[in-house]
């Protein structure tokens, strides 16, 4: 049974309906009183709640019913109901325990999917599964890209495989070079729109003005750059899944409007006023630590939550070190592969020393050390010292060359060292580096704070 709680007599009838139609058992009461009457007897499989009871304004009445109703039914999934104009009210009620929030008036196609998602996932709960194991998974699931068997690795396998099949917004967290995107993909490639497209986004590299066209899309002649048609990204995705990668960088100015979309699934093109919908799985990811920039206020707390119903969070390679040995052989055969070499072997000790280095560029940066020692020494058995030298090669060139050489960079050691070099050029004045580097300052400190550049702000 699903117990909905409105004061206003219409929307329960409409509630009810609409329920009732998608093969659900209704109950629904006007107020607190009968709530909590009903959930003293019951457990409800979910409660839809409204948060603007008549009495009082402010929704003070709402969280104070949530927070009862968790009293009695801890484990049955809250949805709130409330106006966009309060929406803060849904923010204080997902701190309470609300599972989700929807905002009125309701998308019927929104409501439901949120409805099944949340009986979905508590059902799951309930199960309480085993962890699971290497062959199992990769006898139901499609994880070939995937490598490990280490226990970290196997609960993020476990929980993409719970959620994978759900509609539940998902939030990648995680160090650079842990595997997010790999994540992302699984989670698209084990769910039912597996067949539908899987659009990335980087709204790293995002800046304000292009936002709206890139991801909604413009009519030809919507402003002055406009000389053709462009179809949004979100458009693009349509029944299947949008990554939206980087998602920590994005500006305060454009998590609104991305807020907008993904509460709705609707939204209008540049240009065109007629709202389209769109049916949207949404995957987010970052190396930020979001919490701390919604207490700093740099995230909408709203926005977190809406992207975060499931949070996966991926363990750095150091905590996995037993899956090293795995992943440098399953790289170094990919690279023999790739240039129709014979496979190359590594002594015991190469693996051990590789399993001792601390990979602040995770497992990207393994591959990278592989690949690189590889291509450098030419030899059928890799050893230790092969290794050691391209890792002193790396370090020492990072430290001692102003302009780096790109070779045996990895990606972020570079975007380190560009950002250094524009440090120096530019006094340390961080509008000027900001603006230099065709990023925001926004984006900018968290680069900072992510490569331990120490500035005078
Ligand atoms: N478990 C794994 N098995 C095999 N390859 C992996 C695994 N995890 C990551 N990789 C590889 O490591 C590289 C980095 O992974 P990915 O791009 O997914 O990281 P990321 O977390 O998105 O990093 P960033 O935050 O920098 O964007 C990719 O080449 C990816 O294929
Ligand atoms: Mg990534």
């Amino acid at each position: 049974m699903i117990l909905i709680i409105d004061d206003d007599a219409a929307v329960r009838s409409s509630l009810t309906f609409l329920l009732k139609r998608a093969g659900f058992e209704p109950d629904a009461v006007p107020g607190p009183e009968e709530a909590l009457a009903v959930v003293r007897r019951t457990t409800p499989q979910l409660i839809l709640m409204d948060m603007n009871f008549t009495l009082t304004t402010t929704g003070e009445e709402g969280i104070q019913l949530l927070k009862q109703v968790k009293i009695f039914q801890p484990d049955v999934p809250v949805i709130l109901m409330t106006a966009w104009g309060s929406i803060s009210l849904a923010v204080q009620g997902m701190q309470a325990g609300a599972f989700d929030f929807v905002t009125k008036p309701w998308n019927n196609l929104v409501l439901l999917k949120s409805i099944r998602t949340a009986i979905e996932l508590s059902e799951q709960k309930k199960e309480q599964e085993t962890p699971l194991n290497r062959l199992d998974a990769d006898n139901k699931f499609h994880f070939d890209k995937i490598i490990g068997q280490s226990a970290p690795l196997m609960e993020v396998l476990g929980t993409v495989s719970r959620i994978a099949p759900t509609n539940a917004s998902v939030l990648i967290t995680g160090e650079s070079g842990t595997g997010k995107e790999l994540i992302a993909e699984a989670i698209h490639t084990n769910s039912p729109r597996a067949k539908e497209p899987f659009v990335k986004v980087n709204l790293g590299g995002l800046s304000q003005s292009l936002f709206e066209s890139e991801m909604f899309g413009h009519k030809k002649g919507a402003f002055t750059d406009a000389y053709i048609d462009r179809t949004g990204r979100f458009e693009m995705a349509n029944k299947g899944t949008i990554f939206l990668d980087e998602i920590g960088d994005l500006e305060l100015s454009c998590q609104v409007k991305l807020l907008r979309v993904l509460q709705d699934q609707t939204f209008e093109v540049l240009g065109d006023s007629r709202p389209r919908k769109v049916d949207i799985r949404v995957v987010s990811a970052t190396n930020c630590n979001l919490r701390e920039m919604v207490a700093e206020r740099t995230f909408r707390e709203d926005l977190f939550y809406r992207i975060n119903l499931i949070t996966v969070h991926l363990p750095a390679l150091r905590e996995r070190k037993d899956d090293i040995p795995l992943l440098a052989r399953y790289f170094a055969d990919k690279q023999s592969e790739m240039n129709g070499l014979p496979a190359v072997r590594f002594s015991s000790e190469a693996l051990n020393f590789l399993q001792k280095l601390p990979y602040p560029g995770n497992i990207r940066e393994l591959k990278n050390l592989v690949e690189r020692t590889m291509l450098v020494s030419g030899k059928a058995v890799l050893e230790a010292s092969d290794f050691e030298s391209q890792c002193l090669h790396t370090t020492l060139s990072a430290k001692v060359e102003a302009v780096p050489s790109l070779d045996g960079l990895t990606l972020d050691e570079l975007e380190k060292q560009t950002i250094l070099q524009a440090l120096k050029t530019h006094a340390g004045n961080l509008s000027h580096v900001a603006t230099a580097l065709g990023i925001s300052r926004a984006a900018l400190y968290r680069r900072l704070e992510k490569y331990d550049i120490p500035v005078d702000k």
